[in-house]
């Protein structure tokens, strides 16, 4: 097992991830260099991606690193039963590091107990998906000047979407005041319900997508309904259309209020939010580069920035 792997938000420290933080602004100052020249990274993704993916590999291509891997595993040799031991091993001879994202929980850290290489954790089934987060808060940092004290409400699917699992776990950190907001099928996990009242932190359910949640917020957290983790079509279509975000609706949010979202997006933000100078989600994409630059350069023992 290789220590520098970043499997869940959760394996780093509070100062591991201001650190983080650090390396993302020196890599959005100087996004080209040779720090990974004679590096191979491999981009294992069992699930589709467009951002996690083609970031990663925009990061490893700007650090001067080359990429291989696949983007669809029914072109490698898992389609002839190979297992994942097998082929986390196979790649660990090629490659120097290896980001991985795959639809079974817990995925990823198995992947560390079977190779020295260090391992990036791209998004393991509903569980985890920890350089969103460096990318979220990075976002958050930037557009708010600070990651102390803010009020974050998380809208949409709070039961399978792995980004809001590992913000929650990293704002614990900053004193947040969260708004959970969902229908009460898709409502946040209790085991993360149980670490903000373990923890002290201030958070309210709502099923109700109200103008004073939307008024009070400094950071609003959208997520797309995750279709692909539901077991019952019906069930998807009774809740698929819960919440859309409007224009309108933010005519009277503050000032400094930014609109985040993981993307991809469905319905849950209507196209008249994009021109708004409060829609953030595609900078936020482009803020991954910068964030995972950071993850690739910790998780190699390079020292940023360089001597
Ligand atoms: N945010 C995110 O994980 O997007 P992709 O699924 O396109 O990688």
């Amino acid at each position: 097992m290789n220590t520098n792997s970043l499997v869940s938000i959760s394996d780093i420290t509070k100062e591991e991830m201001l650190d983080l933080l650090e390396r993302a602004s020196y890599f959005e100052a100087h996004p080209n260099s040779k720090l990974l020249d004679g590096r191979v990274a491999a981009t294992l993704f069992f699930e589709p991606s467009t951002r996690t993916r083609l970031s990663f590999e925009t990061a490893v291509n700007r650090l001067g690193g080359r990429v291989i891997g696949f983007s669809d595993a029914s072109t490698s040799s898992t389609s002839k039963g190979e297992t994942l031991k097998d082929t986390i091993k196979m790649v660990s001879n090629y490659a120097d590091i290896i980001i991985m994202r795959h639809f079974l929980e817990g995925a990823a850290r198995y992947a560390t107990e079977v190779t020295d290489v260090p391992v990036v954790n791209a998004g393991d089934g509903a569980n985890q998906h920890p350089s969103q987060t460096m990318l979220d808060l990075y976002s958050i940092l930037k557009t708010q000047g600070k990651l102390e004290g803010l009020n974050i409400a998380m809208v949409g699917d709070l039961k399978y979407g792995r980004t809001v699992h590992s913000l929650l776990m990293a704002m614990r950190y900053f004193n947040p005041v969260f708004h959970f907001v969902s229908s009460p099928q898709l409502r946040m996990p209790q085991e993360y319900i149980d670490v903000c009242r373990r923890e002290g932190i201030a958070y309210t359910e709502h099923t109700e997508f109200s103008p004073e949640v939307i008024n009070s917020a400094d950071i609003l957290y959208m997520t797309r309904v995750q279709r692909e983790r539901f077991s019952d079509a019906m069930e998807y279509e009774k809740v698929k259309n819960l919440y859309t975000l409007r224009n309108a609706m933010l005519a009277d949010s503050k000032p400094n209020l930014r609109v985040l979202h993981p993307l991809p997006r469905v319905n849950e933000i209507d196209r008249d939010v994009d021109d708004n100078p409060k829609a953030y989600y595609f900078e936020q994409a482009r803020n991954g580069v910068y964030a995972r630059q950071a993850i690739i350069t910790r998780a190699l023992g390079i020292q940023i920035p360089p001597k």
